[in-house]
């Protein structure tokens, strides 16, 4: 089943502190956001990759995509000042029709079998999100102090990809945006105007690369899969 993915890459990586984008960092000699990338080049089943990038790194990014020999399937769309604005600016340069995937450019170890599972689902539900079951006890506090301890085998940890019928996700980033409302991922954009999402368990290894640890596990999780 064919789908299209955009990939946010406008970031500034605040949080890593590595004083410029995280997705150029190297892990295993490659930039992060060429892993990333492979795994869409490498499936089939992806007819196009927009890239959200900041303008200032177009250089950067065109050498790399000329690197990865992809100059056919990627295309670049302006980034924004949040991931949100990012996103949507990818949208409207995409095909109107059929699936669309928005998966981070900071989570490089995605599977295919995911994806695969992702899309099914999505065809079938118009929106769906891949998550993995909480491990930590989660507790709400006010002025830290607990006020509620949340039962947790009703609790996802939300990852990217997350999928949905084109069509959908444009009307819910056109009311977030008449709305002015942002919005932690892109799924509750689309619960917000009232569509089922559905959830497809995936991988704890399918972590985002936030801070300087995640690095450390990245290695970790690189060697692991060998
Ligand atoms: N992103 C984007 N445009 C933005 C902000 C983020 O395209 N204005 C992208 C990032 O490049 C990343 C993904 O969205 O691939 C997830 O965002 P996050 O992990 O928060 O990355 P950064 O915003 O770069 O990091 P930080 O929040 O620490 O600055
Ligand atoms: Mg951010």
């Amino acid at each position: 089943m064919n789908y299209q993915v955009v990939i946010p890459a406008a970031g500034q990586g605040k949080r890593m502190g590595a004083g410029k984008n995280k997705l150029l960092i190297p892990l295993d000699g490659l930039p992060v956001i060429s892993h990333t990338l492979q795994v869409f080049l490498s499936d089939p089943n992806c007819s196009r990759i927009i890239l959200a990038i900041n303008p200032d790194e177009e250089k950067f990014f065109s050498s790399m995509v000329k690197d990865l020999q992809a100059e056919k399937r990627i295309t670049f769309a302006a980034g924004g000042t949040e991931r949100q604005y990012s996103i949507h600016n990818a949208l409207r340069t995409a095909d109107p029709e059929g699936i669309v995937l928005v998966h981070d450019g900071a989570r490089p170890f995605i599977r295919r079998e995911v994806i695969d599972r992702l899309v099914v689902q999505a065809e079938k539900m118009g929106a769906a999100i891949t998550a993995v079951p909480v491990k930590d006890t989660i507790k709400k506090a006010v002025n830290m102090e607990v006020s509620e301890t949340i039962e947790r085998s009703s609790l996802w940890s939300v990852q990217t990809p997350q999928a949905f019928r084109i069509s959908l996700l444009m009307e819910a980033y056109e009311t977030a945006e008449s709305e002015g409302f942002l919005g932690t991922d892109d799924a509750s954009l689309v619960e917000r105007i009232g569509a089922p999402v559905s959830i497809v368990e995936g991988h704890y290894d399918n972590i985002k690369l936030t801070t300087p640890e995640d690095l450390y596990f990245a290695e970790a999780i690189l060697k692991n899969k060998g």
